[in-house]
Order: C-alpha cells, then sequence, then structure tokens
C-alpha cells in the first residue's frame, strides 16, 4: 500500500516513538490523528497536530474512541502503552487494562470501520529470558513481567483478529529504542537516564554486573522500519524484530555516555533488579531486512550525540518534566 497522503491514526501518538512516526507520516502528506491520554507523552512532543486532530483520551474508554471511529483510516499505528516493565510490577492493573483491553478495543473498531492495516508496537520483551539470538520463529515465551504478559497478549490479540476476522496487521518487536523527544524518568529506559543522570555530573548507576547486553536502536530506524511494515501488502499476520542488530554491554553503554558528556563522577555497581532476568537480548534482523528491506543505519554514536543534543537543548524543559528521583 502507498501511505503517501493517507488518513492514519496513531495510538500513542504524543509518546517518544509515536511522536517521531507522526512526523514522518506529515511529511509523507498524511492526514494524521492522535489518540494519547498523556500519561507518558506530552503535547508539545506534535505542536503541529491541530486540536481537532488530537484526543487527548484513554484507549480502554468506548465513548472516545466511537467518536474517533467516525472517521475512515486507512492505516492505524498502536503504540500507545503502559510503558514498561517496571512501571507494569507497580501497577499492574493499569497495564493489563491499556496494553490487554485498549488493544482489544482498537482491534474491534478497526476490524468494524475497515482499516487496511493494522500496525502493533511490540515488544522484544516479549521473548524473555532466552539463550542465544532472539528470533521470530520462537514459540516458547518467558515473559518475566506484567508489561512482557500484556504485550504478549497484545500479538495474541493482533494474530486472532487476522486469522479469524480477516484483519490486515503486523507485529513489530522493537528493541530498546532511543533517541530525541525521551525525558528521563524512573520507568523509562537507560540511555535517557544516563544522559541526564551524566548531565547532572553524577554517577551512572549499572545494575547486575555490567556484562548484560542489550540492542539500542535508534528512533529514526524504528520509524523507519514501522512506515515499512505500513507498506508491504504481502506480509499480514506477520511479527518482526526491529532492532540496530548490535548488542551492547551496559557497562560499556556507561562509559560512552560519560566520555560524551565528559562526566568525570564514574560508574556504580549496583544490585540486579528484582524483576530484571533477561542477561542478553541478542535480536535476529534477518526477517526484517529480507521482507521488509529494513536497515538499521545510525550507528550508536551517532544516536547518541543526537540525543544528547536535543537534551541539552531542552535541558529547562526536561528539568521541569522530570521526576527527579531515578
Ligand atoms: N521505547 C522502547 O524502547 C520500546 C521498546 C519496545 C516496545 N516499545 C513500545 O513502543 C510503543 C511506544 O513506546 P514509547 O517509548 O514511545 O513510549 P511512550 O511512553 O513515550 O509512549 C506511549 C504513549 O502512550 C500513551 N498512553 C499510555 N496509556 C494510554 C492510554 N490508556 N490511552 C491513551 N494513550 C495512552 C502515553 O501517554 C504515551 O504518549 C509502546 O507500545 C511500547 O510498548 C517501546
Amino acid at each position: 500500500m502507498n501511505i503517501n497522503r493517507a488518513n492514519v491514526l496513531v495510538t500513542g501518538g504524543a509518546g517518544m516513538i509515536g511522536s517521531q512516526l507522526v512526523d514522518a507520516l506529515s511529511a509523507r502528506g498524511c492526514q494524521v490523528w492522535i489518540v494519547d491520554n498523556l500519561s507518558s507523552g506530552y503535547r508539545d512532543n506534535v505542536p503541529d497536530i491541530p486540536d481537532e486532530r488530537f484526543f487527548e483520551a484513554d484507549i480502554a474508554q468506548d465513548a472516545p474512541l466511537d467518536e474517533i471511529f467516525t472517521r475512515s483510516f486507512d492505516v492505524v499505528f498502536h503504540l500507545a502503552a503502559n510503558f514498561a516493565n517496571k512501571n507494569s510490577v507497580d501497577h499492574p492493573e493499569r497495564d493489563l487494562l491499556t496494553n490487554g483491553l485498549g488493544i482489544l478495543k482498537i482491534l474491534e473498531r478497526c476490524r468494524r470501520s475497515g482499516v487496511r492495516r493494522f500496525v502493533y508496537a511490540s515488544s522484544s520483551c516479549v521473548y524473555g529470558n532466552c539463550d542465544g539470538q532472539m528470533d521470530e520463529s520462537a514459540n516458547v515465551f518467558d515473559p518475566g513481567t506484567p508489561y512482557a504478559m500484556t504485550k504478549l497478549l497484545g500479538e495474541h490479540y493482533t494474530r486472532f483478529f487476522t486469522s479469524f476476522h480477516g484483519l490486515s496487521t503486523v507485529s513489530l518487536r522493537y528493541f530498546n529504542c532511543y533517541g530525541p523527544k525521551e525525558r528521563p524518568g524512573r520507568y523509562r529506559n537507560v540511555i535517557p537516564n544516563f544522559l541526564y543522570t551524566a548531565l547532572l555530573g553524577n554517577p551512572l548507576v549499572v545494575t547486575g554486573n555490567g556484562d548484560e547486553t542489550r540492542d539500542f536502536c535508534y528512533v529514526a530506524d524504528i520509524v523507519n522500519g514501522t512506515l515499512l511494515a505500513a507498506e508491504h501488502d504481502e506480509i499480514s499476520g506477520a511479527e518482526f524484530n526491529l532492532a540496530a542488530g548490535r548488542p551492547v554491554s551496559i557497562l560499556g553503554l556507561a562509559e560512552q555516555v560519560n566520555r560524551l558528556t565528559g562526566n568525570d563522577a564514574g560508574i556504580t555497581l549496583a544490585g540486579r533488579r528484582a524483576w530484571d532476568h533477561v542477561t542478553h537480548r541478542q535480536p535476529a534482523i534477518r526477517k526484517a531486512q529480507t521482507l521488509l528491506e529494513y536497515k538499521a543505519e545510525t550507528p550508536l554514536e551517532k544516536g547518541l550525540e543526537r540525543t544528547l543534543a536535543w537534551m541539552r537543548e531542552h535541558w529547562e524543559k526536561i528539568r521541569r518534566q522530570t521526576d527527579l528521583t531515578l
């Protein structure tokens, strides 16, 4: 499907990834609508979307969704979520409401209103603790947190709507995504939290023994992969990993952030987080490269520089918006 100038809905469009997806869609001439309850997103992430196309609403509520779906959308990108693991451990009911009931309500309306493609932002956390490469042929999952369980539940619902109702869908398992527009916070990812802590001149706290690895993918690459997933017609019902394909140790990342920011406060090793059982995340991205023509183009160094530049430029605002008890 050619998505240029399409009518699209982005759930979670005020969030870190959603807002940059909105920018990319707008640049292609799409009419973009957003539904977001601003629980972890920011209205000022999407200043160019007028109020009549921005619905501040909860996706677990019927009335606003019925109003939104009086329009007909070609594509729905579903990114709204209660984010992420630690948040779900602290607030499991809210997690289930948004990530479970919320996706079901959106899928049902997509089916009824004849949406041509539903794209679901799933997560690498569905694999749980898994030895070796994480690839899409896996059929045993070990979700260790409520968030991992509900992101996987979302995939099951998505697959059901394809197999039973014939809705055209794709699920994307994003690995750790970073970039501008992500404020640091207790429930946010390690990169914004490291950058923020380093800019304050404080030591970076590495949990575990530092050998743990994760795959960090720059947001522009994730957004490109997400657009490709909407454009390829022949892949309905499939799941794809979207990642950089280069695992990095958390200790190595901390050293890189301290170097980049000139922070000489060093690194402190802390114990492993009680809910975190995943030692390595090693993604296979061959399927996305082959079937979606996906490329992860941004080297970590470049992505970190861009993220740091954004954080420096918006420092005062970020300080105001950040929960300082990281
Ligand atoms: N950032 C990552 O590293 C990463 C990794 C894997 C998967 N994902 C997935 O990608 C998607 C986007 O992640 P992000 O990093 O941009 O997170 P984010 O928190 O910045 O974005 C999520 C958005 O959803 C909104 N939202 C939350 N609950 C809602 C509700 N009940 N109704 C309406 N809106 C609601 C939030 O306000 C926020 O704007 C999420 O689905 C997340 O699970 C992200």
